[in-house]
């Protein structure tokens, strides 16, 4: 992996975001010439501070990718796309369904077209996600599983992991996609909950305050960001990633209440409470969900590496020195 991105022209969109920029710095590492696409969108997960330390090393522009002309433009001469930039609140996508739309389907769209005009011979791996399997029918949950997205930043990012692979087979334009599941880090959002539960949990802990704890029993995994990077390194170096989509997962799997617990004792203190889930949030929860990543252990060799203490115990490293930064 050391070898493919040197001196390779790579760019990310939400490359100022939470994933984007633990990419970005991994392939500046790596040699390769970074351009970040952000629109940095206030309610959204982009900062400035997430490329603290290499912003010198990377082009930044701050551009939407719904904004078909711009995105025409920076595609050009580019030896890999990763295509992480995306509204991903789910309440959000309820109250606004739209906006949802344009940024998780149209724009993904238009990016592939560009792709397709500019520069057919680019790679593209794109971030979707475990969410639209919906509430699974078994555990943990592969590829073949049926889709049944519980909202609509579900069904929207379920259209552009679509048009990616058709984009693949039908006019042999590279690429794949990885279904995220809940992807934990320094950078994640924790101002609120709109990445994940797990970011307001961390900014309250912190805080000194008492965090809520909804339901409890729900089984879930988890990803360190590190590891969610390998992932997207090994599926853009490798052709067997051409026109697939592959599951990623965690170490193990744990319920809501554990991972407070877990999360409590890696501060060495802090206080939660275990609530019911109010009734809009229940409406789109998708129950206990863990995934089956042995396909891209099997086709890539990835596997996560990171256990989750040691994931919780960064993370809130981070936050300790940084959270400022993140309100
Ligand atoms: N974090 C997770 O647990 C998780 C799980 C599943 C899928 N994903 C997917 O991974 C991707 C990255 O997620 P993240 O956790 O880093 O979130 P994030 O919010 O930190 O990053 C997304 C970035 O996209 C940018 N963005 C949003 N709309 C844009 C637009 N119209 N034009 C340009 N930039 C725009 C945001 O400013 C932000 O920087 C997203 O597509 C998300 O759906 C993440």
């Amino acid at each position: 992996m050391t070898q493919a991105f040197r001196g390779k022209q790579v760019i990310i969109t939400g490359g100022l975001g939470f994933i984007g920029s633990s990419l970005a710095r991994r392939l500046v590492e790596l040699g390769a010439s970074v351009t970040l696409v952000d629109s940095l969108i206030p309610e959204y997960g982009g900062n400035l501070f997430n490329i603290a330390g290499f912003e010198k090393d990377v082009r930044v522009n701050i551009s939407d990718v719904r904004d078909e002309y711009s995105m025409s433009y920076l595609v050009q001469g580019q030896d890999y796309l990763f295509n992480l930039a995306g509204q991903t609140s789910h309440m959000d996508s309820m109250r606004d369904p739209y906006t949802d739309l344009e940024i998780n389907c149209r724009a993904q769209l238009s990016i592939l077209e560009a792709c397709r005009k500019r520069n057919p011979n680019i790679k593209i791996v794109f971030a979707s996600t475990r969410q639209f399997y919906g509430r699974p029918d078994y555990l943990p949950v592969d590829e073949r599983h049926l889709l049944r997205p519980a909202d609509v930043n579900g069904v929207n990012k379920m259209a552009g992991e679509g048009f990616h692979i058709l984009y693949n087979n039908v006019y042999g334009i590279r690429t794949c996609a990885l279904r995220l599941t809940n992807t934990i880090g320094p950078r994640m959002r924790v101002k609120d909950a709109r990445q994940t539960f797990l970011g307001i949990w961390i900014r309250l802990l912190l805080e000194g305050k008492q965090f809520e704890v909804w339901g409890g029993e729900q089984l879930r995994d988890f990803t360190f960001v590190d590891d969610a990077v390998d992932a997207f390194l090994l599926a853009a170096e490798s052709d067997k990633a051409n026109g697939e989509i592959f599951n990623l997962g965690g170490d193990r799997v744990v319920s809501l209440r554990d991972l407070a617990g877990m999360l409590v004792r890696a501060n060495g203190g802090g206080d939660f409470v275990v609530r019911p889930y109010p009734a809009d949030r229940e409406a789109i929860d998708i129950g206990d969900y863990y995934a089956d990543f042995s396909r891209i252990r099997s086709t890539l060799g990835w596997q996560p590496k990171v256990p989750l203490p040691d994931a919780l115990a960064r993370t809130l490293d981070f936050y300790r020195k940084h959270l400022e930064k993140y309100l």
